[in-house]
């Protein structure tokens, strides 16, 4: 029999003991991984919390759900499934992630025990590296000072030789001609945000590349730096997030001479940090059934949403009431 205790214990393991073990430690002082996260918009601000969030120590598990950001999707899929205890990686706040809702009532209602493990989960695991088809010989997780700007210089893996080799090995890895299978020329999807080559061409030759997150704070000034540092690098590689032309970074590179690629984008978190999360849960407690809750947004235009009967519906609603 696993409990909620059991869960806990483990992903303080998984992380190195980064986990909160009582409500007493509720204080940065205390615990690093306690981090308040702020851009300063009054009332948003939102501080994690390593470990359980809700639901009593000696409750019962025998169904767990590992998720990136928790939604009402997550909660009444979890309660329609049976699940016991979601996992979710990304932060969870009151009256937010339950589509304004507050997460007790909810989580209460159907039984479900609920646990975060962001920044506490982030750097333990070169798994992004190894994806994207490289080993860093160098990382930074606050480069310039700034926390969260993450650096990584590395030399590929003996099978990557060029651009083209790093969008193969993406897409085979996260199974891209499946998801594109789903669009029609009209719908486009969140996993489908494929790699794509900025400077450079498929055969651009590629043996050091410097790996950034352009989300972060890194700077072409950044960039300028460690290219000096380490002059063999030839390529950049974002990932999580990528830019659009124009951009600083694009600038800099091309005077650098270097190639510029986007590799996989923050949708796919779910793989590169979900799976191997959900993976070791299951290796402490193999008795627990585990299943992931994967994500997936589609953008369709208005006028081809749903049926006609819906659309009809819409245009009752906002000329009758939505309209002064
Ligand atoms: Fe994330
Ligand atoms: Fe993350």
């Amino acid at each position: 029999m696993v409990l909620v205790s059991d869960i806990l214990d483990v992903l303080d393991n998984i992380t190195n003991g980064r986990c909160l073990k009582n409500s007493g430690d509720f204080s940065s002082n205390k615990n690093h991984y306690v981090v308040t996260k702020s851009s300063n918009i009054p009332g948003k601000a939102v501080t994690e919390l390593p470990g359980l969030i809700s639901g009593n120590l000696d409750m019962e598990v025998e169904k767990l759900a590992v998720t990136m950001t928790l939604s009402e999707h997550d909660i009444e899929l979890a309660g329609a499934t049976g699940v016991d205890a979601i996992v979710a990686h990304h932060p969870v706040a009151d009256a937010c992630n339950f589509g304004g809702l507050l997460l007790k009532d909810y989580l209460n209602l159907y039984n479900i025990a609920l646990f975060e493990v962001h920044e506490a989960l982030h750097g333990l695991h070169p798994g992004m590296s190894w994806i994207h088809g490289h080993v860093p010989y160098y990382s930074n997780f606050s480069y310039d000072n700034i926390p969260g700007n993450v650096v990584y210089i590395g030399k590929t893996l003996p099978e990557i030789k060029t651009l083209g080799d790093i969008l193969n090995r993406l897409n085979n890895l996260m199974d891209l001609d499946s998801h594109t299978c789903l669009l029609n020329d009209n719908e486009k999807n969140s996993l489908c945000l494929r790699g794509e080559i900025l400077l450079g061409n498929e055969s651009s030759s590629v043996k050091n590349l410097i790996h950034i997150f352009p989300h972060t704070g890194f700077t072409s000034k950044h960039l300028e730096e460690l290219v000096l540092k380490f002059p063999n690098i030839d390529t950049v590689l974002v990932s999580f997030s990528r830019v659009f032309s124009p951009h600083p970074l694009l600038e800099k590179s091309k005077e650098l001479g270097l190639n510029f690629i986007c590799g996989n984008s923050h949708t796919f978190e779910i793989f590169e940090n979900g799976i191997p999360l959900a993976q070791a849960i299951k290796d402490y407690l193999p008795e627990l059934e585990i299943v992931i809750f994967k994500e997936n947004v589609t953008s369709i235009p208005l006028e081809n949403i749903s049926t006609v009967k819906m659309r009809n519906y819409a245009k009752y609603i906002s000329k009758k009431y939505l309209h002064k």
